[in-house]
């Protein structure tokens, strides 16, 4: 299979380098200074974008016309997802998006699912999400703490609200305080906490570096080729682990 990276920073990058050690060859590469995609979609089956929020839409549409299929790891894009999906569906292509395309993420999405159902009927445990990054990083609250919230606000029913600033006061019962520090080089730590007067549960993922994201990002590119429609990392993992 032939790749297309959209964004040749850091991920673009550690994907190529993976891409190195499977049977997939990187056959062209954007960035910033070089971003007309339509002039060689002639080169390659798949596009994995990992570069900014705002050429988005119109990376999806140069895609879309030539009927190539896309991975999206770009985060910070939400406010364009309804443009997205009418390209993609009036195109018939297919696209992977996620927030975060480790494998080790998306199963402990699964844990923090199965962990917030059970807790869902003890109203004695609140649960609260705590994200840090490294200094440099664009967006905040991450896109993986916001999956997390969602994930949690649609099981515990108690959570109604994301509270995703600095408190100036008491916060109310139903909201979900997610709290982000930005500092030195973390490359992601994400906690979820379940805390009574009773004992303390705390669900945590560290990244030791990139390489799970371009892992998982390759593993849905080889997924989607041939397909069609919108899909997310647990399609693509729910054919791996049943
Ligand atoms: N979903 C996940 O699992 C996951 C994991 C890690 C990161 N991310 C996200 O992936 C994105 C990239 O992260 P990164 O760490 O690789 O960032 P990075 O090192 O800053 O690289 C960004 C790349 O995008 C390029 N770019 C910027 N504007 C572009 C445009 N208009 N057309 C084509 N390329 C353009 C940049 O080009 P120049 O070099 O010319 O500036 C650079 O090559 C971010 O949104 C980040 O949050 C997602």
């Amino acid at each position: 299979m032939r790749i297309a990276l959209i964004g040749y920073g850091k991920m673009g990058k550690e994907i190529e380098q993976q891409a190195l050690e499977k049977d997939v060859q990187v056959t062209a590469r954007f960035d910033s200074k070089n971003s007309d995609i339509s002039k060689a979609t002639h080169d390659f089956d798949v596009a994995v974008h990992f570069a900014a929020p705002g050429p988005v839409v119109r990376h999806v549409e140069a895609c879309a016309r030539a009927k190539k299929n896309m991975v999206i790891g770009t985060t910070g894009w939400t406010k364009d997802m309804g443009k997205v999906w009418s390209i993609v569906q009036d195109q018939d292509i297919g696209l992977v998006h996620a927030t975060n395309f480790s494998v080790g993420v998306n199963i402990f999405f699964q844990m923090i699912k199965h962990s917030a159902k059970s807790f869902d009927r003890f109203v004695e445990y609140d649960v609260f999400v705590q994200e840090t990054h490294h200094k440099d990083k664009a967006d905040s609250p991450s896109g993986t703490a916001l999956t997390i919230a969602e994930i949690l606000m649609q099981r515990i029913k108690r959570k109604k609200e994301l509270l995703n600033t600095p408190p100036t006061g008491r916060i109310k019962p139903e909201q979900l305080h997610v709290s982000s520090t930005r500092a030195g080089s973390v490359i992601g730590a994400h906690s979820v906490i379940f805390d009574s007067s009773a004992d303390s549960i705390e669900l945590t993922h560290n990244a030791k570096n990139r390489s799970g994201f371009a892992l998982g990002a390759l593993l849905a590119a080889e997924w989607v080729h041939g397909k069609q429609g919108i899909f997310t990392m647990e399609d693509v993992l729910s054919d791996v682990i049943p």
